[in-house]
């Protein structure tokens, strides 16, 4: 029996993937990204959920938020810190995946590559557009790092305005502060070696495609491939 005489119709509803997948995923994901970031249905629209090894072999998740997409190079860029748990894990083992899962649109995005550690330019011109309490809370948190109540972590707010010179005055009349970025948090690239695009389906005859290209990283270079695609069942 042909699609067409399918006694149930799984197309009459959703979005499906082009029929011919085209060369490369990144413009789909690209636009999937934007219309998200531009509709704002829901807050953390960029939220994506980073998996690390540990050097005791078992994944590590968590959520952080996706900050630009490479097209041509086929990465994507998120910020942290670098001495954190993902910041060792990503030391000992660059191999990360991340997944985007949009539940406004029934959409989701999975990428497996290797992180390269972004340009201090790069950071640096991250870190200068924030506000102002985000900045000085990348000084004042030792990520990941365990502290004895919550008015200690506080009280460090204090000592790193004092440490960076900050009049408090400044602060509290929104006076324009310039703040260094701390050397121990910035940007990653994940370059990706697997990227899959997800829409849902009706009866969860959903749509999936891979992609698959290989990756070499060498320093802080990054070689691929050509992109390769198949379909997948749901
Ligand atoms: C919506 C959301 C966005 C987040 N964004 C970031 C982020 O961009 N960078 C970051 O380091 N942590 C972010 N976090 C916090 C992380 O989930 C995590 O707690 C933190 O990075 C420490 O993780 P680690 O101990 O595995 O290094 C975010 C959490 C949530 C819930």
């Amino acid at each position: 029996m042909s699609t067409n005489q399918s006694p149930i119709n799984f197309y009459d509803e959703g979005e499906r993937l082009p029929d011919i997948l085209p060369d490369s995923p990144f413009p789909i994901f690209k636009q999937w990204f934007d219309q998200a970031m531009s509709e704002k249905l829901a807050p953390n629209c960029n939220s994506m959920i980073l998996a690390t090894i540990h050097s005791d072999g078992y994944a590590d998740a968590r959520t952080l938020l996706c900050k630009s997409i490479d097209v041509d190079a086929g990465s994507i860029m998120f910020y942290t810190n670098y001495n954190g748990m993902k910041g060792q894990q990503l030391a000992d083992n660059p191999n990360a995946s991340g997944t985007i899962h949009w539940d406004n649109y029934e959409r989701q995005v999975r990428i497996r590559g290797t992180v390269i550690k972004a340009t201090d330019a790069q950071s640096d011109a991250y870190f200068a557009s924030r506000a102002i309490e985000s900045r000085l809370g990348s000084w004042i948190s030792d990520q990941s790092q365990p502290i004895e109540s919550r008015d200690a972590l506080l009280e460090k707010v204090v000592e790193v305005i004092d440490k960076l010179g900050i009049d408090a005055a400044d602060l509290m009349n929104n006076k324009e502060i310039t703040i260094p970025r701390p050397p121990h948090w910035g940007g990653y690239h994940l370059h990706a070696h697997t990227l899959e695009l997800w829409s849902a389906g009706t009866g969860r005859i959903h749509d999936r495609a891979r992609w698959t290209r290989d990756l070499n990283i060498n320093g802080d270079q990054a070689t691929v491939g050509q992109w390769s695609s198949t379909r997948l069942q749901p």
